[in-house]
């Protein structure tokens, strides 16, 4: 595995826990030192567990040193980041690039090269003639996107619903199905198809499920002046099979590294072959604006005066069970809260956050009760386990406490009955 970030720790881990030998390589050797001392460097549930049973057990080893590592393997998996170029749409490819280069100096004899992390269409034609202008011939490059979703990663990989493989090579596909072969006796599809498939397949179905929750969002707005309550929608919708019930939970706005990221990949891809997807363009768009829904309704619920108001945020990472911060709503919604001169507090079961360390007037607290006390506002930013059954009034020593809840943990009905004044997402009553 070349990269030990997300995708590289992740999937090289459970690689070796179905029983193969792994070299994880990364250049950032603090992250290589940690990782030898048994730790993991992610925040992944279940993972410090995985991996320290197969370090114990040497089928997972942590190196800096390529060469060792690619001498050692007959299969080389690419799993470097692939960001968008800074101020554009576009994927920046040159990581994946540089360590391919890298890759084959050392190679003597014939490997399969395989893209995990998610690179555009054509990528795999690209490093092919990169192999061509270095006269490597030894290579068999090949596109296995992953489908890890953060916080469930574990189970992800040991129960996929599919597995894609893009190759050209029958042999290559014999290879793959049997590395693969451990999940897919328990029941996962082994899908053959091109490169190029299999480059799409991934942004498309990112970008699909994107669309899903932002049209779920939508309707939950409608809901919201119609008086009409999103769940059911979702719930009736949903049990027709052509639909499907899941990312059918309207929320903050989906964040993430993936999403946003593929959804600009894929219009890119399309301005590329002159194709305006222009679906994924108003999802982009749609997704982006919903924050300011949010800032007009917390307006709307603290009125004209900020000042001396208490607003605690319970949750701020994109989703729970992730210390992943990136294009979280919480980025947006705290600091317009802090320009208002609210006092905002914030408790995350994974600590304190480098982003909002600067905030005029923003203070994290470990200690949830602290976080709560006084509150004027409470913000149930993120869907922790720990937040679904609080007593706020309790909590806050504030019965007139208001509970603004995006994840739709509560019901009105409930809050009703303890006289709290409740406002959550795309229900009755919701303004
Ligand atoms: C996503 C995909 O689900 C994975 O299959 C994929 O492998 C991964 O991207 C990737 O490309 O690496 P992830 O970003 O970890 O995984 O998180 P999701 O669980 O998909 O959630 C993404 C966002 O959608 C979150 O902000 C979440 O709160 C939001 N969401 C999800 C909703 O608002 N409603 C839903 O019903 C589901």
């Amino acid at each position: 595995m070349i990269g030990t970030g997300y995708v590289g720790l992740v999937t090289g881990t459970c690689f070796a826990d179905i029983g193969n030998k792994v070299y994880c390589v990364d250049n950032d050797k603090s992250k290589i030192s940690k990782l030898n001392s048994g730790k993991s460097t992610i925040y992944e549930p279940g993972l410090d567990e995985i991996i320290l049973k197969n370090y114990n057990a040497k089928r997972l080893i942590f190196t800096s040193n390529l060469s060792l590592a690619v001498k050692n393997s007959d299969i080389i998996f690419i799993c470097v980041g692939t960001p968008n170029k800074k101020g554009t749409q576009t994927v920046d490819l040159h990581y994946v690039f540089k360590a391919i280069k890298e890759v084959v100096k050392f190679s003597k004899n014939k490997k399969i090269l395989i893209t995990k992390s998610t690179v555009p269409v054509g990528t795999a034609n690209e490093i092919e003639k990169i192999l061509k202008n270095m006269k490597k011939k030894n290579f068999d490059v090949v596109s296995n996107p992953e489908f890890l979703r953060e916080g469930e990663a574990i189970r992800d990989f040991k129960y996929p619903d599919r597995i894609i493989v893009g190759s050209n090579n029958n042999r290559t596909f014999k290879i793959m199905e049997r590395l693969y072969q451990p999940l897919i006796n328990k029941g996962a599809m082994f899908f053959k198809t091109s490169r190029r498939s299999a480059e799409l397949i991934k942004y498309a179905s990112n970008a699909f499920l994107a669309t899903k929750i932002t049209f779920i969002n939508e309707l939950a707005n409608l809901c919201e002046k119609a008086n009409i309550n999103i769940e059911d929608v979702s719930l009736g919708m949903g049990s027709d099979v052509r639909i499907g019930s899941r990312f059918l939970r309207p929320g903050p706005a989906y964040g993430g590294s993936c999403f946003p990221k593929d959804t600009k990949g894929l219009i890119s891809t399309g301005d590329k072959f002159n194709v305006n997807l222009s679906i994924v363009k108003t999802v982009v768009k749609s997704n982006q604006n919903r924050v300011h829904l949010h800032v007009k309704r917390i307006d709307k619920i603290i009125g004209k005066n900020f000042k001396n108001k208490k607003i605690t945020f319970l949750g701020v990472t994109f989703k729970p069970n992730t210390d992943d911060m990136r294009d979280s709503t919480s980025l947006k919604m705290i600091p317009y809260v802090s320009k208002k001169e609210a006092n905002v507090f914030y408790y995350d079961p994974t600590g304190e956050k480098k982003e909002f360390k600067n905030i005029r007037n923003c203070k994290f607290s470990k200690d949830i009760k602290i976080a709560c006390k006084n509150a004027d506002l409470i913000i149930l930013h993120t869907e922790w386990e720990e937040f679904k059954s609080l007593d706020f009034q309790k909590l806050t020593k504030n019965k007139g406490v208001k509970i603004y809840d995006l994840r739709n943990l509560y019901t009105f009905s409930d809050m009703l009955r303890k006289k709290i004044k409740y406002y959550s997402i795309g229900r009755p009553n919701a303004n």
